[in-house]
């Protein structure tokens, strides 16, 4: 080591020692001001910062609190959601810190999923670019908006993997896989917290919904979900564990029944696992309404469950009021114990005391910046870039795009003229009437260089009463009532004067989200209808998908020559249309679940097991072997796929040693050459299959990505180290450990596209 390295070295070791006797210090300051405050605070005191109500500016629940103002004079409030905009936050504030007997002040949450005003892609096409950086901004941006308007709480990330495509809230995750929805989980975490949680511009995160959510049964939202433990911790577990790992402040339990026991009701859950074995030292939240709904669940009645969820862990309770009105009289009958209530109420106040609010309860409530940051030039160009960047191209026949600025494009389906659309499902404080449709935003990026023209072609689906469930909460796209073939004739009269019909077609924003699971996944027959009868005129077709979940595509794929799925890309989605089909942006979006060919393969992963009757490769019906009479096996897109306007080329996958030792590592590598026209970005993807076990393991795991940007002719080699740590699972003990033996080490383009080599892992 040199001098100069020596030095550094010494100073990192003093800074840290500083930051952690700071840390210490923080603690302890914490600890005296927390102790002194509850020796003031009465048992009913105590239970009402347990209670976490909404002012409903947004529906996210069927319930909806009452006496908000009373309540918090009289101390029965802990945190209040839904509610927005400084002054009216500041009056909430005001009434806690003036009128309460111990003014203790409010925590403001709120569902900032995929941005606050300016809108971000869904968080399934924020996956879809595979750029932390990125997804660390938008949740950044997020963070600075939201709190300039008075909140100090997301109830985000959300990082339940789910790997089946009916389930609606599948666009509010991350898609399938572990290891990326984990380091998503990270950035997020890292995004809304920043490095202090107390600075104005911070918020809280949430991780949620703790946990198994997306694993519930026939994709059915709510429905019982039940696991084995080894699939649980190598497979479901460890997104919430990251975001925790990343400093996460808070959770949120989920819905769903797990092996018999509801989460919000579930010790083992909140107490062995979150925080015995994860140290997790936040504090726990219910979502809505889930106390009263293990009443539903048949755990009790709602002193029962109540008690029963106090004890197992959790600390505040969503609008049901169970804590607020039953745990007195548990205290007073035994069923629960002052400690209990103490530990709940302790949590809840270090979360107030880390976001600065004793300190400063308005500290949060400057109007002056709401003004200036939200909406703010550099976040919208932001947007633009995000939207544009979770756009996956899942086909491109002869190259049909880009296409070119110029004569006659005909903009036709029910998803081109609706602005209210575009944030996409879980966007509550969406500006829903001045987000431009995809129609206005492509008219702005173009200007008159394209003659745009338009129709509505079709409606959303055939059945009026699907359609109204499917365009709640002013998310409308308009009927028209007339027989389908007069409103498809006219939309063939609109594309027969263009040079290219781009078909925006798929599902409305609230077709999938909370409680919009769908059992059949395709695009609704009506937009098939009208796509197929474009097809007819002979005219080159795009067809732009709209979607919250994986598709079932296999018509579209066979017919139309170019499909880009833009997901709901967010406020600036129309702009950013227009850079990729125009091609100012090469789409570089990878896909983060899998897109079956029929929605009976559901569930469809890339990281399935093998059986011991696996097809033989290159065959989709084999005798005696597992698969279906119909469909073969593969899916219509792998994960990790999506194409480019340029093409990239792999050299030859090379190892640095076949034998990696325990403590050592090994370099894998590979050269990627842009060797097509356009400058682009490609995701190299990582894999490794751990041939022998102590217990069966996946065919592929995702270990690695890197995401790399190439001029046209250039080359990068891309090197991953693999190390033991990356070898790691969960036997049947639940130990974390890496067995000695054979690994294979795949590197492509995508989960199946991929080169193989192999290594052995030393005893
Ligand atoms: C959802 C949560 C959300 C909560 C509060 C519930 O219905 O499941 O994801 O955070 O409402 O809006």
């Amino acid at each position: 080591m040199d001098t100069q390295t020596r030095w550094l070295v010494v100073a990192a070791i003093l800074l840290l020692g500083i930051h952690t006797v700071n840390g210490q210090q923080r603690a302890r300051d914490m600890d005296h001001f927390i102790t002194d405050l509850m020796a003031q605070m009465t048992i009913d005191e105590k239970i009402g910062q347990l209670n976490l109500v909404t002012a409903g500016e947004a529906t996210t629940g069927a319930v909806v609190s009452t006496d908000v103002e009373s309540k918090i004079k009289e101390g029965k409030i802990g945190g209040i959601f839904s509610m927005t905009s400084v002054p009216r936050i500041r009056a909430a504030q005001e009434l806690a810190v003036n009128q309460s007997r111990l003014k203790i002040p409010i925590i403001f949450g709120l569902d900032v999923i995929h941005g606050y005003k300016t809108i971000f892609p869904i968080p399934l096409g924020l996956a879809a670019s595979w750029d932390m950086d990125l997804i660390q901004e938008t949740a950044r941006i997020a963070a600075i908006e939201a709190s300039a308007d008075g909140l100090n709480w997301t109830f985000s990330p959300m990082v339940d993997i789910s790997r089946d495509a009916r389930w609606g809230r599948i666009s509010e995750g991350s898609g399938e896989d572990t290891y990326l929805s984990s380091r998503i989980a990270e950035a997020m975490v890292h995004g809304y917290q920043g490095d202090d949680l107390a600075a104005d511009n911070t918020l809280m995160a949430c991780v949620k919904h703790f946990a198994l959510y997306g694993a519930a049964e026939a994709g059915r939202d709510y429905n019982t979900t039940d696991m084995s433990l080894h699939r649980m911790y190598n497979e479901y577990l460890p997104p919430y564990k990251a975001a925790i790992d990343a400093g996460a402040g808070s959770v949120m339990t989920s819905f769903n029944d797990i092996n018999g026991v509801p989460a919000t009701a579930n010790k083992w859950l909140m107490t062995e696992v979150l925080r015995q074995q994860w140290g997790f030292d936040g504090f726990v939240v219910t979502d809505y309404t889930a106390v009263n709904e293990l009443i539903e669940h048949g755990l009790g009645d709602l002193q029962e469950v109540s008690a029963r969820s106090l004890k197992a862990g959790v600390e505040m309770d969503m609008v049901g009021e169970g804590f607020l009105t039953t745990l007195r009289k548990s205290l007073d009958e035994g069923k629960v114990s002052e400690a209990d209530i103490d530990r709940a109420c302790r949590l809840v106040l270090e979360a107030k005391y880390k976001l600065g609010l004793f300190e400063d309860p308005f500290r949060y409530c400057d109007e002056s910046r709401a003004k200036q940051l939200i909406q703010h030039p550099t976040h919208m160009a932001k947007a633009r870039e995000a939207a544009a960047k979770s756009f996956v191209l899942l086909k491109n026949e002869q190259q049909l795009l880009p296409l070119k600025k110029q004569g006659t494009v005909a903009l036709i389906g029910p998803l081109a003229n609706t602005g209210s659309n575009m944030p996409g499902t879980w966007s509550v404080s969406a500006d829903l009437e001045n987000t431009p449709s995809l129609l206005e935003g492509m008219r702005a990026a173009l200007g008159d260089r394209v003659n745009l023209v338009y129709h509505q072609g079709s409606n959303l689906v055939a059945d009026a009463a699907y359609q109204e469930r499917a365009t709640m909460f002013g998310r409308t796209i308009p009927r028209d009532e007339r027989p389908e073939a007069e409103v498809i004739a006219e939309a063939l009269e609109v594309a027969k004067q263009a040079d290219v019909v781009i078909a925006a077609l798929g599902e409305s924003s609230e077709m999938s989200g909370e409680a919009s699971s769908r059992t059949d996944i395709g695009i609704p027959a009506v937009q098939q209808q009208l796509l197929s009868e474009l097809l007819k005129t002979g005219k080159p077709v795009v067809l732009v998908l709209f979607t919250g979940r994986p598709l079932t595509l296999t018509w579209e794929n066979e017919h139309v020559p170019a499909i880009l799925n833009v997901w709901f890309g967010g406020t600036e989605t129309g702009k950013a249309v227009a850079d990729v089909l125009f091609g100012d942006v090469n789409p570089s979006g990878k896909l983060p679940a899998t897109f079956p060919q029929h929605v009976g393969q559901l569930p469809l992963y890339y990281s399935h097991k093998n059986t011991g009757r696996p097809l033989a490769d290159g065959q989709w019906f084999q005798k005696f072997r597992s698969n279906y009479l119909d469909v073969s096996n593969d899916p219509l897109y792998p994960f990790g796929y999506g194409l480019s306007y340029t093409t990239f080329t792999y050299g030859k996958l090379v190892l640095n040693t076949d034998t990696l030792e325990r403590k050592g590592s090994l370099q894998v590598s590979v050269e990627v050459s842009n060797s097509g026209n356009y400058a682009g970005e490609e995701v190299v993807q990582l894999y490794i299959r751990d041939l022998v076990g102590s217990v069966t393991r996946p065919v592929k795991e995702l270990k690695g990505f890197r995401k790399i940007q190439l001029a046209a002719g250039q080359s990068q080699r891309v090197v991953f180290d693999i190390t033991e740590e990356d070898l790691k699972f969960y036997n049947a003990d639940l130990e974390h450990v890496a067995e000695a033996g054979e690994f294979a080490v795949f590197v492509g383009t995508n989960s199946r596209d991929v080169q193989e080599a192999r290594f052995f892992l030393k005893d």
